[in-house]
């Protein structure tokens, strides 16, 4: 199987204390996977060493066919590279509609084509209301997105990622403040996304896991304690004694 990101022998110490211990792990192209483990684990320095938020002490993040190294590169060249990341909190234009807010994602400058891209408005529209179908917001284009649900938001934020089309999406949390619904169709949304892309979720919602049915890394103290399926990690003695047993 191919490679699209290669963690390997990462460290990162904060005041000296390892948030990141030596860890390695691979995700391969179009894959869904799931990022479990106790608080402080280090799931989100993780998400943070892979955008370039955070540099690490050592080791190596390789991404792509040709396996460039993502440390050498800055936050915005990483997210030019392919990598989309979603913060816990939606940082939707709450002034803007969601048709607005989908196209102003679109046109995000992309480098030197985004001139040409420019008056090819027919197609983008085109586009906003294929994203808009594919988080479920189709009949809310034109509602201003102060306006939507928690989860529509999360939902319009996820859709202005996809509008970049990464190769790569980082999603921290997404279940957080969710009712059981819109959890739901945010799994149907990211199994949606993971056909074409990789998608690495982290949550602590073990259902919301469970429903994503993909491979599953556990962490813990910053490094790869578990990997499997759900069953499989779920049965093991360490990460019952570390995260789910708590
Ligand atoms: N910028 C930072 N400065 C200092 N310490 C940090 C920093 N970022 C993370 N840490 C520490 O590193 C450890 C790992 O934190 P991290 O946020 O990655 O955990 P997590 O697995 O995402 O936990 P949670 O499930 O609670 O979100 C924690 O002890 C945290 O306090
Ligand atoms: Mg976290």
């Amino acid at each position: 199987m191919s490679t699209l990101l290669e963690v390997s022998g990462v460290s990162v110490s904060f005041d000296g204390f390892k948030a990141i211990n030596n860890l390695s792990f691979q995700i391969g192209p179009a894959e869904m996977r799931a990022i479990i483990g106790p608080n402080g684990a280090g799931k989100t320095t993780f998400m943070d060493i892979v955008t370039g938020k955070t540099r690490p002490d050592e080791g190596r993040v390789l991404w792509g066919d040709k396996s460039v190294s993502l440390l050498k590169m800055s936050e915005a060249q990483i997210a030019q590279a392919g990598v989309g990341r979603k913060f816990q909190r939606p940082t939707v234009f709450e002034d803007q509609s969601v048709f607005d807010n989908l196209l102003l994602a679109l046109k995000k400058d992309r480098g030197p084509f985004a001139v040409l891209a420019y008056r090819q408005s027919a197609r983008d529209a085109e586009k906003v209301a294929e994203l808009a179908a594919e988080i479920g917001l189709s009949d809310q284009l034109s509602r201003k997105s102060g306006e939507l649900s928690h989860g529509q938001k999360q939902w319009l934020e996820i859709g202005m990622l996809l509008a970049q089309d990464p190769q790569l999406l980082l999603v921290d949390e997404p279940a957080a403040g969710m009712t059981l619904e819109e959890r739901e169709h945010t799994t149907t949304i990211l199994v949606e996304a993971a056909k074409t892309r990789a998608v690495v979720v982290v949550e602590h919602d073990m259902e919301f896991v469970r429903r994503l049915n993909c491979k599953v890394t556990v962490l813990h103290e910053g490094a790869v304690l578990a990997e499997g399926s759900l069953d499989h990690v779920t049965k093991n003695q360490d990460v019952i004694d570390v995260y789910l047993g708590r």
